[in-house]
């Protein structure tokens, strides 16, 4: 049996459309000016006629090439996605027959915390020997969810979709991970349909989100590096999920980490909820910030709320 599960290979996939804050500005009250300096997004990227799927095939593929394995290697295929094409089959079975897979595939719903659970669920299958090599996705095409109307949330979103290829190890990998989760926070944020069947919209309390965001994932962060026995100094990056540069500033802060060893993608990006996290971490791979054998910092959190950590060398 491993002992951790190490990620072998990291892609990604933005859909070619891009959307700026300036063209924003041309059909709702807001400005380049108002969101950049609120949020630190500068543009997000917009499907046309990709589906959820669509998104996460490429980005699989990226990961499955990088990592050297056939997709007929996979033992379990896990995505992470808010957004699914259907309300079933599971996105993640739609994926499987596109990427020629044969293994077992589902989805799972933490919203922007995404990522965390299925990474940490997938942790689990490996750690126990249920699974050798898992391909972990977070998808979303967001924009079919957002209110173009709605001023303090149609800044914000965008989609995208990241993967990771998990493999059994017996040294590095997954050091440390935890998940999270409070039901009460409804009305902070939702989507605000009542039946499945109906299509909703995001509706959101941007300033208790961010307050929660920010207390959570600093007292999460703290806790997680005081159970590994580590401290911020021996981090070499944090990937945070990205939804807003004051959120990540003031996180980075608390835990005493320079914002020149955190990953920022959400100028380019926008918050692409449960891809954001596989998003940037895929950037940062690729652009050679993140080296093999460094120690990082994943951290998300999302509407529930739900939240969670996973500590790794990389
Ligand atoms: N353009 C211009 N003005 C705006 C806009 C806009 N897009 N949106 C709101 N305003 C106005 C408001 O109407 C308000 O005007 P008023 O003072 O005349 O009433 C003023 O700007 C201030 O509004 P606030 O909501 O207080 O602005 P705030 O500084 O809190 O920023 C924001 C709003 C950016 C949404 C912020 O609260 C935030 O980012 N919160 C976190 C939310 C988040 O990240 N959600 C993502 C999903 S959950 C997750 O991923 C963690």
């Amino acid at each position: 049996m491993s002992k951790f599960a190490r990620i072998i290979g990291t892609g990604s996939y933005l859909p070619p459309e891009i959307v700026t804050n300036n063209d924003l500005s041309k059909t709702i009250d807001t400005s380049d000016e108002w969101i950049s300096s609120r949020t630190g997004i500068k543009q997000r990227h917009i499907v046309s006629t990709e589906t959820t799927c669509d998104l996460a095939q490429i980005a699989a593929e990226n990961a499955l090439e990088m990592a050297g394995i056939k997709s007929t290697e996979l033992d379990l295929i896990i995505l992470a996605t808010t957004t699914p094409d259907k309300i079933f089959p599971a996105t993640a079975t739609l994926l499987q027959t596109a990427i020629g897979a044969t293994c077992p595939a589902f989805d799972l719903q933490a919203v922007c915390a995404g990522f965390i659970f299925a990474l940490t669920t997938a942790e689990q299958y490996i750690k126990t020997g249920a699974a050798e090599k898992v391909l972990v996705i977070g998808s979303e095409t967001l924009s079919r969810i957002v209110d173009w109307n709605d001023r303090s949330t149609a800044i914000l979103f965008g989609d995208g979709a990241g993967a990771v290829v998990l493999s059994g190890s017996n040294e590095g990998g997954i050091l440390h991970s935890k998940i999270l989760s409070d039901g009460k926070y409804l009305s902070a944020l939702q989507v605000n349909n009542n039946y499945i069947n109906q299509t909703g919209f995001i509706q959101m309390s941007g300033n208790e989100v961010f307050k929660i965001a920010v207390s959570s994932l600093s007292t999460l962060a703290e806790e997680t590096l005081k159970s590994c026995g580590m401290t911020a100094e021996q981090l070499d990056w944090m990937v945070p999920h990205q939804a807003n540069i004051r959120i990540i500033v003031a996180i980075a802060k608390r835990i005493k980490t320079p914002l020149d060893k955190v990953i920022i993608t959400l100028d380019k990006h926008g918050n692409t909820s449960a891809a954001s996290i596989p998003l940037a971490l895929d950037v940062a791979v690729r652009d050679g910030r993140i080296q093999k054998g460094q120690t990082l910092l994943l951290e998300g959190i999302g509407a529930g709320f739900s939240w969670g950590s996973v500590l790794l060398k990389f």
